[in-house]
């Protein structure tokens, strides 16, 4: 068998594969004394009664494109009175506040000057501050940073309270209005969120740059699964999948993340795509090729996506050149990747569902927010049929929709709860 063909063979899943690597999931998601690695976090939010009104700040801070809102909610709904992209790294400006010879309080002063550039002098607002990386609280408003992960390395801000690094910021703006009132995950403030439109939604999760899922436990209260940490035997961990842990600012840790995130999916491309170069004859390109694909972490997700949609592939920015039938080879790898990572996460998704509902006699409404769930050619449709593969005629059980926004949308959610009376 061809180096090629034994590739496309790792990364297939089966369907028992997906429904074992569910029971596993739920197994883990019941005792989380279990080694394989589901933090559950309490968010100490709990489902939210609907009534909640108010005016406030959500600042989404899921990765190096952070996004705030500026949002009047009320009656189940809300109107969006402005909202901005922050960049804490670009490329162009030469700027990148994620390097760990950075500290926390420039990249927090940057974020507050940029929230200032957004909001009336004068106005008060709490702020909800959605954050997307493991953190211990003591409260609903705190939150020290346990580890960074998404390739973030910014000094300073591991062991920290980061809403008090926020607010501090702020101060030093001049900020004094603006008030962080609550710290929660992005997957709790998508549940939080569609769980306030929508009474049923009872899993959230996110499919961008990183992987996660939280749920609506038997309390009501709302649970952070860190699923992105899930490792066990039953995970199908291929040579890449280990050159790329090897390779990471997390070695050892986020296992399950790394086979199904957008942030990796471009590195595993890379990965395999160099060990193809140095079969000879098959793909021919690949060697002129090569040198342009040495470069750690140059193929992004949105790389692939394009890749998928138009049949050519970038590495750093420039398209690396291939023949046709190459191409349609290189094609073909990737969709199985995607393809991977989309069957992976129905099988979590499923092993949620099992662990809410064994016997499954109601509907389950996963509310799904990240880039790659809206963007990445085939992603979504992926995750259904693996979910209809092994649940056949009760997958309508559990539904996958899409909310845009809801990350951003659900901190500020937050900040009115915390503020409420
Ligand atoms: C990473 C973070 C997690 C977050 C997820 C999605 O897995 O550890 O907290 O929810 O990315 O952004």
């Amino acid at each position: 068998m061809s180096l090629y063909d034994e590739i496309l063979e790792s990364l297939e899943i089966s369907p028992q594969r997906i429904s074992k690597t569910a029971e596993r999931f739920s197994h883990a998601l019941a005792d989380s004394s279990d080694c394989c690695g589901l933090k559950m976090l309490d968010s100490l939010f709990n489902r939210p009664a609907g009534n909640e009104r108010g005016e406030a700040l959500g600042l989404d801070f899921g990765g190096t494109n952070l996004r705030l809102f500026l949002v009047q909610i009320g009656g189940r709904g809300f109107r969006l009175v402005r909202d901005k992209v922050i960049n804490i790294r670009h490329d162009r400006l030469n700027l990148d506040l994620t390097q760990s010879s950075v500290d926390g309080s420039q990249l927090f002063d940057y974020i507050a000057a940029e929230i200032g550039e957004m909001v009336d002098v004068g106005q008060d607002l709490p702020l909800g501050h959605c954050f997307s990386f493991p953190f211990r609280q003591a409260d609903r408003n705190t939150g020290v940073l346990q580890e960074w992960t998404k390739e973030i390395k910014t000094g300073g801000v591991v062991g920290q309270d980061v809403n008090r690094l926020l607010e501090q910021a702020l101060l030093r703006q001049g900020l004094v209005n603006i008030k962080p009132t609550a710290l929660l995950n992005d997957t709790v403030a998508a549940l939080l969120w569609a769980a306030y439109l929508e009474d049923r939604a009872d899993i959230g999760s996110i499919c961008g740059s990183g992987h996660n899922s939280s749920l609506v436990d038997g309390e009501g209260r709302i649970i952070n699964v860190e699923a992105g940490n899930f490792h066990a035997d039953i995970l199908p961990i291929n040579r890449y999948d280990t050159m790329l842990d090897h390779g990471s600012s997390n070695r050892g840790a986020q296992s399950f993340e790394k086979m199904v995130a957008g942030v990796y999916l471009g590195e595993l491309l890379r990965l395999m795509l160099l060990d193809l170069s140095h079969e000879t004859g098959f793909f021919p390109s690949l060697g002129l090729a090569s040198k342009q694909l040495t470069v750690p972490n140059s193929i992004h997700s949105h790389d692939i996506s394009s890749l998928l949609a138009s049949g050519i592939l970038s590495s750093g920015g420039k398209p690396v050149c291939f023949q046709p039938d190459e191409q349609e080879r290189i094609q073909r790898l990737a969709l199985a990747l995607v393809k991977r990572a989309a069957r992976l996460i129905a099988a979590a998704y499923l092993g949620i569902a099992e662990h809410l509902d064994p016997g499954l006699n109601h509907h389950h409404l996963i509310s799904i927010d990240g880039s790659l769930y809206e963007k990445m050619p085939w992603f979504a449709a992926f995750i259904r049929t693996g979910l209809d593969e092994v649940m056949g005629e009760r997958s309508h059980r559990i539904e996958t929709r899409f909310l845009k926004d809801s990350s951003g949308l659900g901190a500020a959610l937050a900040a009115i709860i915390t503020t409420g009376p």
